[in-house]
């Protein structure tokens, strides 16, 4: 550790710069080292558990040396964000972070106009924007909606340059937006540079990737799962320069890297301090149970996957340290907060809410929600959860099998009743089942929130009173989606904000046909030329109640980091929880069902409730309720209630013992 230090020391010593300025650079430095010997335990640590105690001190040097390197080249920009960051680390843990995700190409085409975006963006009060991987250079056409990236430095040509990447990031930046982008840590395209030059017969650059004989290939795929069943069976593609199968767990077009092989894990290293270098705040990692494998074993969710994802924490806490990861594992809960830890990834996509959410819709009961919700919805400190309606794939169903157990629930019926609700004929939603949807095993639901709602066959119909049930649905659950703990994300390009519906244009596309994902990326579209008087209404009103809910959410600080309690209701079909912390106390109602629920007044009072409250998200915002009748909710509605005045004399939750 000293060594590299006394190494960079002496190069900075010697360049031909002014004082001022080597003694700048000598300052970075002692702060890279203070952070670097802070973070030295847990790097040896997980390198130890990924290539054993005799390989890692070399790797640990070599990986000190990349992390020392890249953070003397912060540019000063990021630099000041780091150190505005050291006094509030968990910044991205506060009821003013709103997230949304978004494909440029879709949503305005390029990065200049995405610039002018930004205004629409403010109005929404979204403070963190993932761009969608179709921002890299990727394969032209196979590129499984952009996650098969070509190259981690280059922006897609039609979309713009890096240069703009890096002015839009900083112009983002001013304007309080996280840039948030993607690194497929699990693989890379077919055509990036590395897997060229493995085909071209570069050993080095062969064993970044998996290459093996039938055999072998066989040997392994015993053991595994398939991603995309529907669209490409098996994990591994024959690759004819190479002349061995390559491993591709999910298309073709991506090459799985391997990380046994310490240079694979240094070349992805510094892919990521060059994107963080450029001023992403947050990078998201795809696919994380996937990145370790091991003979034998379904190569899911290893121990190693979360040491590994340990050394880029480590990464980021030394080169970068006003960035955090994001984990993405589509999965139960347990097995989706096993990749959250201030010391793997500060957050994750959050699948539990949104099973519930649908799963709600179509019981009318949110008792499953609540019992899971109790069970999974702590978080550690430092950390957050990702919540969104459904991802930019699709609203796949992951239940807590203990909860089930618990509560008796068999999820395989479970599963059979969704896949009847939302793919069949008969209801108000509108879904295409994507991947292994078909036998039930899981199920997995493409469609826009607005189609699976009841949007598009309200607007089919052309019947009004349906759509208003349609979009009181979305707002409970976008109700929800800003007042549980973690953080709220909507899908721009899939119309959460104007309740937009399923896009079936990608069955005429030769290759997107086979992947029912597309029918949920939809691109935006505001021409109301083109639009019925229905059709309008319904987008204004969503629209206004995004804007609505976000802007209030931003305004209670309840929702910020802090624990729920969720409490009994008396309804099966009322989910009811309280946030609090030191500055207020709300309690959320939300009622899944189509009929009214009224809630008995002692279980509101038992939980710390005055006898007049306000309704934060209520028709007449600051209008008392006087709740000795006992509240009465409408079909759908979603209530945020703080005790009349704004605060409890003293915090609700102090009241009734909760910790
Ligand atoms: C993640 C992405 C998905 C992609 C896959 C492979 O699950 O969400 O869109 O197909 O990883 O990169």
């Amino acid at each position: 550790m000293f060594g590299v230090i006394d190494r960079f020391e002496k190069e900075i010593k010697a360049t031909d710069g002014t004082d001022t300025a080597k003694s700048s650079k000598l300052e970075d430095l002692k702060a890279l080292e203070g952070r670097a010997s802070a973070q030295l335990e847990k790097l040896s640590d997980n390198l130890s558990a990924l290539y054993g105690a005799q390989r890692t001190p070399q790797v640990l040097g070599a990986l000190l040396e990349l992390f020392v390197a890249r953070g003397l080249e912060r540019p000063d920009e990021l630099k000041q964000l780091d150190a505005k960051r050291e006094h509030d680390p968990n910044w991205f843990c506060s009821n003013k972070v709103i997230g949304s995700n978004m494909y440029v190409d879709r949503h305005c085409e390029t990065l200049s106009k995405l610039a002018k975006e930004i205004s629409y963006l403010k109005l929404m009060n979204v403070s963190m924007l993932h761009l969608m991987p179709t921002i890299y250079k990727t394969p032209e056409k196979d590129n499984d909606g952009g996650y098969a990236i070509s190259d981690f430095r280059s922006v897609n040509p039609a979309i713009g340059t890096m240069d703009e990447l890096r002015d839009l990031f900083s112009t983002m930046r001013k304007n309080g937006i996280s840039p948030v982008m993607d690194v497929t840590i699990n693989h890379v395209a077919h055509d990036h540079a590395w897997a060229e030059a493995a085909k071209a017969g570069d050993p080095e650059k062969l064993a970044y990737f998996f290459a093996m004989e039938e055999t072998e290939k066989d040997e392994y795929e015993k053991h595994l799962n398939q991603v995309f069943p529907d669209i490409r069976a098996g994990n591994f593609t024959k690759n004819e320069e190479i002349g061995k199968f390559v491993w591709t767990t999910f298309m073709s077009s991506q090459w799985d890297l391997n990380y046994t092989n310490p240079k694979t894990l240094m070349a992805m290293a510094d892919e990521m301090l060059f994107l963080l270098n450029q001023g992403a705040e947050a990078l998201r990692m795809d696919a994380v149970p996937l990145i370790w494998k091991e003979k034998g074993t379904a190569c899911y969710d290893l121990p190693q996957a979360q040491a590994l994802l340990g050394v880029f924490n480590t990464m980021s806490k030394v080169a970068a340290p006003g960035t955090i990861l994001i984990s993405e594992a589509i999965d139960e809960p347990e097995k989706v907060k096993r990749n959250l830890s201030p010391d793997t990834c500060q957050m994750a996509y959050n699948t539990m809410t949104l099973t519930h959410f649908w799963d709600g819709l179509a019981h009318a009961d949110a008792s499953f929600m609540a019992e899971t919700l109790r069970r999974h919805a702590d978080v550690p400190q430092g950390t957050a959860l990702l919540n969104m309606m459904r991802t930019h794939d699709d609203a796949p169903f992951f239940f807590d099998p203990g909860t089930a157990k618990a509560l008796g629930i068999d999820i395989r019926q479970r599963h059979n009743k969704l896949g009847e609700f939302y793919l069949g004929d008969t209801g108000y939603a509108k879904a295409v089942g994507f991947a292994e949807s078909r036998d039930r095993e899981k199920v997995f639901l493409a469609g826009t929130t607005g189609s699976l709602a009841g949007i598009e066959k309200a607007l089919e119909a052309g019947d009004a009173q349906q759509a208003d049930s349609a979009i009181k649905r979305i707002r409970l659950l976008n109700g929800l989606l800003h007042s549980l703990p973690g953080v709220p994300m909507l899908n721009l390009t899939g119309g959460d904000d104007r309740g937009q519906t399923n896009d079936y244009s990608y069955m005429k596309d030769e290759i997107q046909r086979k992947d029912a994902r597309w029918v949920n990326r939809v691109p935006r579209d505001v021409d109301f030329k083109t639009k019925s008087p229905l059709e309008i209404e319904v987008m204004n009103r969503v629209f206004s109640d995004t804007v609505d809910l976000n802007r209030t959410r931003t305004e209670m600080p309840a929702f910020g980091a802090g624990p729920m309690q969720v409490i009994d209701t008396g309804k099966a079909p009322v989910l009811g929880f309280v946030r609090r912390n030191d500055k207020q106390d709300v309690m959320v109602l939300a009622n899944f069902s189509p009929e009214p629920q009224k809630i008995d007044p002692r279980d509101l009072l038992d939980h710390g409730m005055t006898e007049a409250v306000t309704d934060k998200i209520g028709q007449q915002k600051d209008q008392m309720l006087k709740i000795d009748a006992g509240i009465e909710l409408a079909p759908f509605q979603c209530m945020w209630l703080v005790p009349a005045g704004g605060h409890a004399e003293q915090p609700l939750l102090a009241r009734t013992g909760m910790p």
